[in-house]
């Protein structure tokens, strides 16, 4: 264990009702946060098992900063690399995804089977009986760097850790019940990917999921067309140490004659209802949105589902990556739907668009010289609230960042 940050890191007397302009504009609190964080006793979300269906598929992800590859060996195994070559460092896979019998670094061709081992090296016994390999290079001794693989109901979770308790441990039992609520172990199918830069800390991404006072204010569009209101039963399900939460909660919609659909009571009514008419198909709420530690956002909201994968750049930008789903077996009429209310839900569509440009804003700001902070006085505790304005999910957040960062 490395030492507690020195003096110029002070959290507010305040505790997690102020937040310290550091946490996003620090570089060194970001190297720390990726030690303590990312690469430390945290699962990370890196793919749906249904993105690779066969043995050799492999498709490209991250861990904190670090890319990674998750790949499907000749047994079937899903099993996850550093995107490394353990030769010079270079990247090993440049595609984003596909299929490979080989991993083979473009540098030098070293080659790693699909476990990792590796099998070719080329002018390894050099040219006309000169050079080549020393007699002290072992080729066992340099397979890719390979982290610990955990799966539930096709999600696919890595870690750098190996002291890390089990999956099912780790989320707890009042966070399983709402990722089984989706993810009950029907096959899935991936409908469509998003990829795109948030020019603010990925906190503020992570934060912003987590605040449900400024949904009715912020979303115009969410009001207007009575998708969403602050009055709405709503349930903030905060896991007991703080860093996992779901916000759940039930707009009223109005069912339409003659048909499974229902469509939203708003001020304004859109002419092709479309976009927001929706068939229910969970108990409970018509969207539940969790945000599991360190960085994935599990999205359902009407009828759609989506893992938005919040991914560190460094301290003032991440990466978002969205990976739209449904279940194998649907009808197809119902994938229709959730492919169009990707356009109101997705990155570009009429909601999340408000976001990406508030982040932005906030972080230019709070990065202004001199000390600033962060206020969040709305509602009480961290933990648990059945009403929306409370920002107690974002403070159960930084409770647990606080002490995981000695902070
Ligand atoms: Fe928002």
């Amino acid at each position: 264990m490395s030492k507690p940050m020195n003096q110029a890191y002070q959290w507010p007397e305040a505790g997690e009702r102020r937040l310290p302009r550091f946490i996003y504009t620090d570089e060194a609190i970001f190297a720390r946060e990726m030690e303590r964080i990312f690469f430390a006793d945290s699962w990370n979300y890196v793919a749906l098992s249904c993105e690779l269906p066969n043995p050799g598929d492999y498709i490209l992800s991250s861990i904190g900063n670090v890319g990674v590859v998750v790949s499907r060996d000749r047994k079937g195994e899903v099993r996850v690399f550093v995107n490394r070559c353990p030769h010079r460092g270079a990247r090993l896979c440049e595609r984003r995804k596909g299929n490979n019998k080989l991993f083979t670094c473009p540098y030098h061709e070293w080659s790693f089977n699909l476990e990792g081992r590796l099998v070719g090296v080329p002018l390894s016994r050099g040219v006309d009986g000169k050079g080549g390999m020393s007699e002290q290079f072992d080729p066992s001794a340099h397979h890719l760097q390979q982290l610990h693989v955990a799966q539930r109901h096709g999600v696919i979770f890595a870690s750098f850790s190996n002291t890390i308790a089990p999956l099912t441990d780790y989320f707890g039992p009042k966070i399983l019940k709402y990722f089984d609520r989706v993810c009950d172990g029907r096959p899935l199918k991936v409908i469509g990917k998003h990829k795109h830069v948030v020019y603010g800390n990925w906190k503020l991404q992570i934060e912003n999921v987590k605040d449900t006072v400024h949904a009715a204010i912020l979303h115009a569009f969410f009001t207007l067309f009575g998708i969403w209101r602050s009055d709405q039963k709503t349930q903030i399900v905060v896991e007991a140490n703080g860093r996992h939460s779901v916000l759940a909660s039930t707009a009223t919609f109005t069912k339409q004659e003659g048909s499974s659909s229902t469509t939203a009571n708003g001020e304004f009514q859109l002419a092709d209802e479309r976009l927001i008419a929706h068939s229910p198909e969970f108990q409970e709420a018509t969207g539940a949105v969790m945000t599991l530690w360190p960085n994935l956002i599990f999205l359902q909201q009407l009828n759609c589902l989506v893992m938005r994968h919040v991914e560190p750049v460094n301290s003032n930008s991440c990466i978002k990556t969205w990976t739209f789903f449904a279940y194998a077996d649907e009808a197809s009429e119902l994938t229709e739907r959730r492919i169009k209310q990707a356009n109101l839900l997705g990155a570009a569509g009429l909601v999340t668009i408000d976001d990406n440009e508030i982040l932005a804003s906030c972080q230019q700001g709070i990065a202004y010289p001199q000390d600033f902070q962060c206020v969040l006085e709305a509602g009480e505790g961290n933990g648990d609230c059945d009403y929306m304005v409370s920002e107690s999910a974002i403070r159960g957040f930084y409770q647990y960042y606080r002490q995981v960062m000695e902070l």
